[in-house]
């Protein structure tokens, strides 16, 4: 099975794709995360990618095509979830092409909703473990010990591109290439929409129930 969330910056896709890479036992591709440790290491791809997203700008498509087309291939037959990729018409177009190399396809494609008022609220208060990537809220979900990670101790880091100023131009980002996914989808019958209003729980549900389905529709055909 391959799935994947697309949604505004702040919505809950990487809080549900770690919820449902364990539940499931997929492989989570967070692009986001994988651009963050290429900073972190100081790579040659880290450092050509930096000003990106600080800005909160999206990162060129080619690059961001080497580094998944190198895990599909590494990984081919491994169940998958994609979490922020891809982010525009020419990444889904790109994806489309590199899995039916490998025989494969897109089952189903979430997108993820919220107001803005949330999600600014979400992220301005959003944490996460700089060592094993859990997120935290400081007022939906706080770690148990302020500031630190309830399972490796470590002191939570706050990111770079969470700032007010950059977290609107990240939605304006959305609204213009990423949005447009929707129609995309749609024509593939595979879109699925998800209201990220309620709690962590529920949004997995509801997620869950979609996929569970799907997998009982799969079954049942084969
Ligand atoms: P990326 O890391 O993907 O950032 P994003 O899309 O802006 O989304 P976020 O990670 O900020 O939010 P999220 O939806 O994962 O929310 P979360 O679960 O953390 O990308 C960062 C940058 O990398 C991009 O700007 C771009 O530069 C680059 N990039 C990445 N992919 C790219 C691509 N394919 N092409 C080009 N460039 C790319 O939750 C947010 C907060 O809300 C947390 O505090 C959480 O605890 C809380 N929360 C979650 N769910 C709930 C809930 N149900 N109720 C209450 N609180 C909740
Ligand atoms: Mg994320």
């Amino acid at each position: 099975m391959r799935i994947l969330i697309f949604g505004p910056p702040g919505v809950g896709k990487g809080t549900q794709a770690q919820l449902l890479a364990e539940k499931y036992n997929l492989l989570r591709i967070s692009t986001g995360d994988l651009l963050r440790e290429e900073v972190s290491l100081s790579s040659p791809t880290g450092r050509k990618v930096e000003q990106f997203l600080k800005k909160g700008h999206l990162v060129p498509d080619d690059i961001m095509f080497e580094i998944v087309d190198n895990i599909l291939i590494e990984n081919k037959d491994q169940d998958i979830l994609f979490d922020g990729f891809p982010r525009n018409l020419n990444q889904a177009r790109s994806l489309e092409k590199s899995l039916a190399q490998l025989g494969q396809k897109i089952d189903l494609a979430f997108q993820m909703h919220l107001d803005e008022d949330e999600i600014i609220k979400r992220l301005v208060n959003r944490r996460y473990c700089p060592k094993c990537g859990q997120i935290y809220n400081y007022i939906t979900n706080p770690p148990k010990n302020n500031d630190v990670c309830d399972f490796d101790k470590q002191k939570l880091s706050k990111r770079d591109d969470d700032t007010e100023a950059i977290i609107r131009k990240r939605l304006r980002i959305y609204e213009a290439e990423t949005r447009p996914l929707i129609g995309y989808y749609k024509s593939l019958n595979i879109y699925r929409e998800v209201n990220a209003q309620s709690s962590q729980e529920v949004v997995l549900d509801e997620i869950s129930s979609i996929v569970d389905d799907y997998l009982n529709i799969k079954c049942r055909s084969n």
